[in-house]
């Protein structure tokens, strides 16, 4: 085993033992582990309530259980864990599956005595649970004829692993995977028949949340490893989630780590309440290209929908895909795409300005917001693409205010105008001018595209300190009429 991961597990189980004092990691020798998986069918939203145990090979507990074979089948599988007890998120996703499906079959699997091993043991036992869930699958199909492809399995961290052993193991194949931040340590470029992979389901797919690395391994696995793969946030950050944002809310580290890899559950879980407002998320070759905007296209199956309503899409392997989100549900934002040619025709070589834009809507306003370029700074004589990302529903976008910020403003902008006045001692001591004429404008959401004018023709000139306004002034993005073709 991977020295790095090794320590990494090491030391959460420290702090877990740590933080839970008397309750902490179980030390009684492994040869005490019971190694038998248990189904609780879920009758009541009510977790507390005992719910209903399928065995397989017992006839009787399905109609006790009042297993309905036509209707849909959930299995919901958790991961590893340090309590020994149901985490919370696992209320929220049941009740939230129970509400949104009232006729399926919801079926909790409980492997925790084995879950709460060391995590190298846990992982041991994620391809005999696999294992028992197919035979349980297995059994309901000959007891039941259960159609398979109505059953979906749905699992989190390494419950994803498990779920994918589970559709290796299964006569047939089960209709749908869901992984909800696949587990990384030791499953991380392992071969596809050792970890969650497009083979175990008719359509997999998979949220990434937790994908930095501590110490060279990430929690959460990296690499696609399903038809679908979306990556929340870049799979890095997630909003909500930072040192200062736990620590505010008398978490310490091991929550910040549980923010982000439990942030797929949410993610999921507010898929399957606020179903008027699904999220997309859009294919893209890295996250860099999508944090520029170039991204946000539906065309040819370039976008899916998060979460449950995911749509199942022709096999098209190691595509990733990206969007930006809220820090809490609905954790639906709007993208925008914009691109905005900067003529640069008075000198103004070393401007190098600091954008902002402000998105004026028919219900509301944003903030101003930085115009982040990603490279270095906004190119001169070119058109600079870029993404908006607004969390609240502006309405119709009308106005867009672009602002260049004025020279006292910042910190960075005295210090880029000591640095340039050093080296511009012989340059133009005049304001630098540069030019905007129009800002073309691409709402993912709605995939309309506008192109927006200065509001006066005559004023598309900006220096430090000063702003322009532009208007909607074309549906679409052609800049020239387009020629008439032959007849
Ligand atoms: C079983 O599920 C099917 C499909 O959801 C539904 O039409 C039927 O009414 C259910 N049967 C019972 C007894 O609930
Ligand atoms: C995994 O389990 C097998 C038995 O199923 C055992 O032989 C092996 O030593 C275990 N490996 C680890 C790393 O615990
Ligand atoms: C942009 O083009 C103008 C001429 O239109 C030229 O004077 C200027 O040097 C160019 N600037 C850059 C950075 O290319
Ligand atoms: C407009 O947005 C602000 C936040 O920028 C928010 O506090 C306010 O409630 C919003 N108003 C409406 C009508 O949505």
């Amino acid at each position: 085993m991977n020295h790095k991961t090794h320590w990494l597990w090491i030391l959460l189980l420290c702090a877990a033992a740590f933080t839970q004092g008397q309750n902490g990691g179980d030390e009684s020798p492994t040869e005490s582990v019971d190694v038998t998986v248990k189904y609780n069918m879920r009758k009541s939203l009510d977790l507390d309530q005992k719910g209903c145990y399928l065995n397989a090979g017992n006839k009787d507990c399905l109609q006790q259980c009042g297993f309905n074979a036509t209707a849909k089948t959930i299995f919901i599988i958790h991961g590893w864990t340090m309590s020994g007890m149901f985490e919370s998120w696992m209320h929220k996703l049941v009740a939230a599956v129970m509400k949104r499906e009232s006729e399926a079959n919801v079926v909790v699997v409980d492997w925790i005595s084995m879950a709460q091993q060391l995590y190298q043991d846990a992982v041991n036992y994620t391809h005999t649970v696999g294992k028992d869930i197919a035979t349980m699958l297995d059994w309901l199909q000959d007891e039941l004829d259960l159609p398979l492809e109505k059953v979906h399995l749905i699992g989190y961290s390494l419950g994803a692993h498990v779920a994918g052993y589970a559709g290796t193991h299964v006569r047939g194949s089960v209709g749908r995977i869901t992984g909800l931040d696949p587990a990384g340590p030791l499953f991380e470029g392992v071969e596809q028949e050792k970890r969650l992979s497009p083979d175990d389901a008719d359509f997999v797919d998979v949220l990434h949340t937790y994908n930095r690395g501590t110490l060279g391994v990430s929690i959460g696995i990296q690499q696609p490893i399903g038809d679908v793969d979306i990556y929340p946030n870049g799979g890095e950050v997630q909003p909500g989630c930072s040192l200062g944002d736990v620590l505010a809310m008398a978490g310490n580290f091991m929550d910040v780590m549980k923010c982000e890899h439990e942030r797929a559950v949410h993610l999921f879980v507010d898929s399957l309440m606020n179903r008027d407002h699904v999220s997309f998320a859009y294919q893209c070759t890295d996250p860099d290209r999508f944090k520029k905007g170039i991204c946000l296209s539906c065309r040819k199956n370039r976008c899916n929908n998060i979460g449950y309503e995911a749509r199942k899409m022709r096999k098209r392997r190691n595509s990733k895909m990206y969007l930006k989100t809220r820090a809490d549900t609905p954790f639906g934002g709007y993208h925008y795409q914009m691109k905005m040619h900067v003529f640069n025709r008075k000198q103004a070589d070393n401007a190098d300005p600091i954008f902002h834009v402000k998105l004026i809507g028919a219900h509301n306003d944003t903030e101003d917001i930085f115009v982040d370029v990603h490279d270095n700074s906004i190119g001169l004589n070119l058109t600079n693409t870029f993404l908006v990302f607004t969390e609240q529903d502006i309405g119709d976008l009308l106005r867009i205010h672009l602002s260049w910020e004025g020279d006292a403003e910042s910190l960075y902008s005295v210090w880029r105008k000591i640095k340039s006045s050093f080296w511009g001692w012989n340059g133009n001591p005049s304001k630098p001018v540069l030019e905007v004429r129009r800002i073309r404008v691409k709402a993912g959401e709605t995939q309309k595209k506008f192109t927006f004018c200065a509001q006066d023709p005559l004023k598309t000139e900006i220096s430090p300190g000063e702003s322009l306004t532009f208007v909607k002034c074309r549906d679409g993005w052609e800049v020239k009429p387009r020629k008439r073709l032959p007849m």
